[in-house]
């Protein structure tokens, strides 16, 4: 049955490649974006765009919400101005959307809310899945208060699931998007010691997740969106050196990512060890188990617009 989908978030990394597979099952998109006039002559008129979230009341009201927009985190340090905007972007859009939301004359049958696996803080070897506790430091307290917003003020009418995403892998965008070029130069290297545990998840799968916990019922709260084979940060140095064909020697360390990034350098210095327990439960199979054919496929293909 065909659906209208409202995304926060639709014109990222992400969010398009989730367009691309909603337009391919037939469904009708609206999304928002500070740069819609960018975003309209990107889609022409498969998608809707609106600029502000009082616009939707002009729309018909969504059978499905997908709230994934936010600052990028990674690219900046983390100064003051910084997590403020960090923080807005999330939160206070967040509320925004759900206080947008309770307007409408009917509510949606589903929302699925973003949130990171930063959650969890630096949990070392230890593993961790969705019953484990919140871990110290700004991005944990940023998903916690990102993902307490939308339980708070949820309409109980829609079922609500949070997505704790871990490192999304895909040529377009996030992290792979920043490594290839230095790693194509024969620059690439273990970030620190490398021993710290990576949790990532193929861009596929992440889009394919969202469509099966819309679609699924019974799935309500928390999932931890990553592959059930976390990795460490010098296998995933190793594996993608020998996908692209390039030496890995020059290590990135400790000292200097701390200088370039600050408090920043703990989201890749940290280590966090998830497995999708409640996604695995729920029955999703994902595409993408392993980081070698994930890469293979990556560079393979071209996955977004
Ligand atoms: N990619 C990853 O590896 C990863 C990992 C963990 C969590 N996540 C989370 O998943 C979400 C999507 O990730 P992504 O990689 O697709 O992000 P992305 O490519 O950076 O896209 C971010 C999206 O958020 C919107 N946005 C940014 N700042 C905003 C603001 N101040 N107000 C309103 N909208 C704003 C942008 O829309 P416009 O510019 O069009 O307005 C854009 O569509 C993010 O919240 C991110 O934190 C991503």
């Amino acid at each position: 049955m065909i659906k209208h989908i409202f995304i926060t978030g639709g014109s990222g990394f992400i969010g398009s490649r989730l367009c691309t597979l909603l337009l391919e099952q037939g469904h009708q998109i609206t999304i928002l974006s500070r740069q819609a006039e960018r975003v309209r002559t990107i889609w022409h008129d498969k998608i809707t765009v609106i600029s502000q979230l009082t616009q939707l009341s002009d729309c018909p009201p969504p059978n499905w919400v997908i709230n994934l927009a936010g600052e990028p985190i990674v690219d900046r340090p983390w100064t003051e101005k910084r997590k403020a905007l960090l923080r807005n972007s999330r939160i206070a859009l967040t509320k925004s959307l759900f206080g947008t939301l309770q307007q409408l004359p009917e509510q949606p049958d589903v929302i699925i809310s973003g949130s990171a696996i930063g959650f969890y803080g630096d949990t070392g070897n230890n593993v961790v899945t969705e019953s484990s506790p919140q871990g110290q430091g700004f991005a944990a307290e940023l998903c916690h208060d990102w993902e307490q917003v939308a339980q708070t003020h949820r309409h109980k009418n829609s079922r609500l699931c949070l997505l704790r995403t871990g490192v999304v892998i895909g040529t377009e965008g996030g992290m792979l998007k920043k490594v290839t070029l230095p790693f194509k130069l024969g620059l690439g290297g273990p970030l620190g010691n490398g021993q710290q545990w990576s949790s990532w998840i193929a861009l596929d799968d992440i889009c394919n997740l969202i469509l099966f916990l819309a679609e699924n019922q019974q799935c309500e709260g928390v999932y931890n969106a990553t592959s059930p084979n976390p990795i460490t940060n010098a296998t995933f140095t190793k594996i993608l050196g020998k996908v692209l064909k390039r030496p890995t020697l020059v290590p990135m360390p400790t000292f200097m990512l701390k200088a370039i990034l600050g408090e920043a350098s703990s989201l890749l210095l940290g280590s966090q060890r998830v497995l999708p327990q409640r996604a695995i439960e729920a029955g999703f199979t994902f595409e993408y188990p392993n980081i070698e054919p994930c890469l293979v496929n990556s560079f393979a293909t071209k996955q977004s617009l």
